[in-house]
């Protein structure tokens, strides 16, 4: 609870920053391609939370987006399992969002014990939603307690993805996806946000949310709160979910199954 209360009033209060900062003019710098983008409130927030962790828990580690390549010789595979306690950030999950002052930006949190998530949160500052969970406490939307849709069929979902950086491959086989199961679904979203995607499946408004080629700090926090929901998390084909996951799915338990058998329809027809 400690670890809780203290992690949620410094997300919180880095939300009032990136508030601020969305309304000022910010540099934009481009990382591994020009689809790959940090602002200097990534930065910062990075910075601001890995200082109030790194004071409050000086016996813990921080990771974050952004600074994740400067993590010496020790493999980061090898981090997130060997570590008692381990933060993972992603201090602007939606950067492109917040690029061009698009609500669907969030922050996310989660702090990993040995390889086993044990707790997130997910903050959306524009409406002050903020989404958290604990291992074995269950998942809370601002103090009330989450639980993932009962929806089973189809045609009555709701259902999200995203469109990965890697244009070439990852875009391509989304679209493949989208092509398969949009005409068989209610709808299809894209927010731009894995991490909100994840809560707003834990929150019952999506049935599922799927995308390829996602990094742990995407999705570390909203795995949990989704599980702590009663909700289900694998890989896209239906595999276990596990930290050095290639795909990501998420979903309200029931609707799964029939998700994962279209992906695997549209994966082996790719595979020719
Ligand atoms: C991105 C967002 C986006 C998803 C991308 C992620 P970032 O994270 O979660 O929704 O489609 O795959 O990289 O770069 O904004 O933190
Ligand atoms: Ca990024
Ligand atoms: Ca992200
Ligand atoms: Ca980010």
């Amino acid at each position: 609870m400690e670890f809780l209360n203290t992690s949620l009033n410094i997300v919180r209060e880095s939300g009032e920053m990136l508030i601020d900062g969305i309304k000022s003019s910010f540099n934009v710098d481009r990382k591994e391609s020009k689809f790959d983008l940090v602002t200097e409130w990534d930065k910062k927030i990075e910075s601001f939370i890995t200082e109030k962790i790194q004071d409050a828990f000086p016996n813990h580690k921080i990771i974050g987006e952004e600074s994740i390549y400067s993590e010496g010789s020790q493999s980061f595979e090898e981090l997130l399992r060997s570590e008692p306690h381990l933060w993972v950030l992603d201090p602007i999950d939606g950067t492109n969002n917040y690029i061009h002052r698009l609500p669907g930006y969030t922050i996310s949190l989660a702090m990993i014990s040995y390889g086993e998530i044990k707790l997130g949160i997910i903050y959306n500052p524009d409406n002050d939603e903020m989404f958290c969970a604990e291992y074995g406490k269950g998942a809370f939307l601002n103090g009330e307690r989450l639980h993932v849709s009962d929806r089973s069929v189809l045609a009555e979902s709701m259902l999200a993805t995203g469109f990965p950086a890697d244009v070439d491959v990852d875009r391509k086989a989304v679209l493949n996806q989208i092509n398969e199961l949009g005409p068989l679904c209610r709808n299809i979203r894209v927010f731009g946000s894995a991490a909100l995607h994840c809560a707003y499946v834990a929150a019952g408004r999506l049935e599922a949310y799927w995308e390829p080629g996602l990094n742990i700090w995407d999705i570390a926090a909203g795995a949990l709160i989704v599980q702590e929901a009663n909700g289900s998390v694998s890989e896209m084909d239906g595999s276990p979910f596990i930290l050095d996951f290639k795909s990501f799915m998420c979903g309200n338990g029931v609707m799964d199954n029939v998700i994962i058998h279209h992906l695997n329809k549209v994966a082996s027809k790719e595979m020719g």
